[in-house]
């Protein structure tokens, strides 16, 4: 054997990231909890329940409209035609890291706000081909935790997803993206609507089809909202960003507390670290150097690894054992593989179940004491569209919490909703 792999220990590690059925249904009624408080007020939740000033559109709105989605390393600008009845077309499409090594980075902690935000200016201003006449109005989805006062006025709380960026936190991102666009001589274009990229997903689907009432981002951040209909108040019904990455009331397990101690903001978005892409491969690392007892080991394993692991379905393995050695530099026996196959299996399993649980946490508490109403669930992201083994548990995770009603809810992809829900959002503001 060439390392010190511990086939006892590897059993016990994966035990540690199994949600068992039990534990799932504890969860989901704790994160119902949670939102019920929440909801008469945030201060007693570890959901931030935020306001967005927005409903669920019509499907009727039309126009041209620049998006300026915001939210991970890429970021996109697009301007896109509304024609109604659910239609749309993109008429054109920019997009640009917001990192490149050794050339620049905006999200580090050597960049500063006006930096960042003359960057995405800069990249809105080729969306339009330098066009400093035309009017434009734009919405931008911006996915970090904001507070919000209208529609338009959104401050950026904290910085999450590994954002570090100094001078952002606590400012109002329209201010300073509007500050960006007249020093660039654009005074033509009009930030009027921010929001969320859950709320963008969910007004995207929502805009092709009816009955679609939450809408989250399962890729390198998580995060899920929902229409809150204020059965109880009558107030006009409002989507709400639970912000449910930070969702607290969940165990974690010895590699989630590590990695939680060494990120960002240690403390912060506990569920989030525990299934998004952006984590992920950080806890597999975590794990695999514990079962191969080098405690300091620091492997890159990113999602996309995992990914590649799990989807080597060959008897020997050559594939996940050519991922495994590139980052760790060592050489594992087939049976080995096996077992590190389905740590990252399991690694994924979990995350699938957490989200699910806090899906069906927002179902119960949307349906009360009534029958649970049929639905889309919509999600973008791509450890929703491309992780192996995601679906099917979301799936299972489903049916096992709510059973026979489970036939009335299921999950749709919106690809690219981050970009389309900004522009409805503008056509909304637009439209009064
Ligand atoms: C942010 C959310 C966002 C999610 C998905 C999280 O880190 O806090 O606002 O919706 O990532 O992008």
């Amino acid at each position: 054997m060439s390392n010190n792999f511990n086939e006892a220990k590897m059993s016990a590690v994966i035990k540690e990231f199994t949600v068992n059925a039990e534990e799932l249904a504890e969860i989901a009624a704790a994160f119902r909890h949670d939102l019920k408080r929440g909801l008469k007020n945030p201060d007693d939740s570890s959901l931030r329940m935020l306001k967005s000033y927005v409903g669920l559109p019509t499907g009727k709105e039309t126009g041209e409209y620049l998006a300026l989605d915001f939210g991970g390393t890429n970021v996109r600008v697009l301007r896109i035609r509304l024609m109604g009845a659910g239609q749309y077309t993109e008429v054109a499409k920019v997009a640009k890291p917001l990192k490149i090594d050794g050339e620049y980075d905006y999200i580090g902690a050597n960049s500063n706000a006006e930096e960042m935000f003359g960057f995405l200016a800069d990249l809105i201003g080729q969306a339009v081909d330098g066009d400093k006449e035309t009017p434009f109005l734009l919405g931008h989805t911006f996915s970090f935790p904001s507070e919000q006062t209208d529609i338009n006025n959104a401050k950026l709380i904290i910085w999450t997803k590994e954002f570090a960026t100094p001078g952002v936190e606590g400012k109002v991102v329209n201010d300073l993206l509007t500050e960006a666009l007249v020093a660039r001589g654009y005074k033509n274009i009009k930030p009027v609507a921010v929001l969320n990229d859950t709320v963008a997903v969910l007004l995207s689907a929502a805009y092709k089809h009816p009955d679609t009432y939450i809408g989250s981002i399962y890729a390198t951040g998580h995060n899920t909202c929902y229409l809150e209909p204020y059965a109880e108040t009558g107030e006009t019904p409002m989507i709400l960003n639970l912000e449910s990455g930070g969702f607290m009331k969940l165990v974690p397990n010895r590699f989630d507390i590590m990695f939680d101690e060494k990120s960002e903001k240690p403390g912060e978005q506990r569920l989030e670290k525990m299934v998004s892409g952006r984590y992920m491969g950080e806890l597999f690392a975590l794990a695999l150097a514990d079962v191969t007892g080098e405690k300091d080991a620091k492997y890159d394993f990113t999602a996309v690894d995992m990914s590649g692991i799990i989807m080597d379905g060959s008897e020997n393995l050559d594939n996940a054992g050519q991922i495994i050695n590139r980052i760790t530099g060592k050489v594992f026996s087939q049976r080995e593989l096996m077992l590190i196959k389905e740590l990252a299996a399991a690694i994924v399993i979990r995350s699938a179940r957490l989200v699910t649980a806090t899906f069906v946490g927002i179902i119960w508490q949307t349906a009360g004491k009534g029958e649970v109403r049929m639905q889309h669930i919509a999600v973008d992201g791509s450890v929703y569209e491309k992780m192996p083994l995601v679906k099917e548990n979301i799936n299972r995770a489903l049916t096992e919490l709510l059973k026979e009603q489970s036939a009335v809810v299921d999950t749709v992809l919106d690809n690219g909703g981050s970009g389309l829900g900004a522009a409805i959002a503008a056509a909304m503001v637009k439209a009064g």
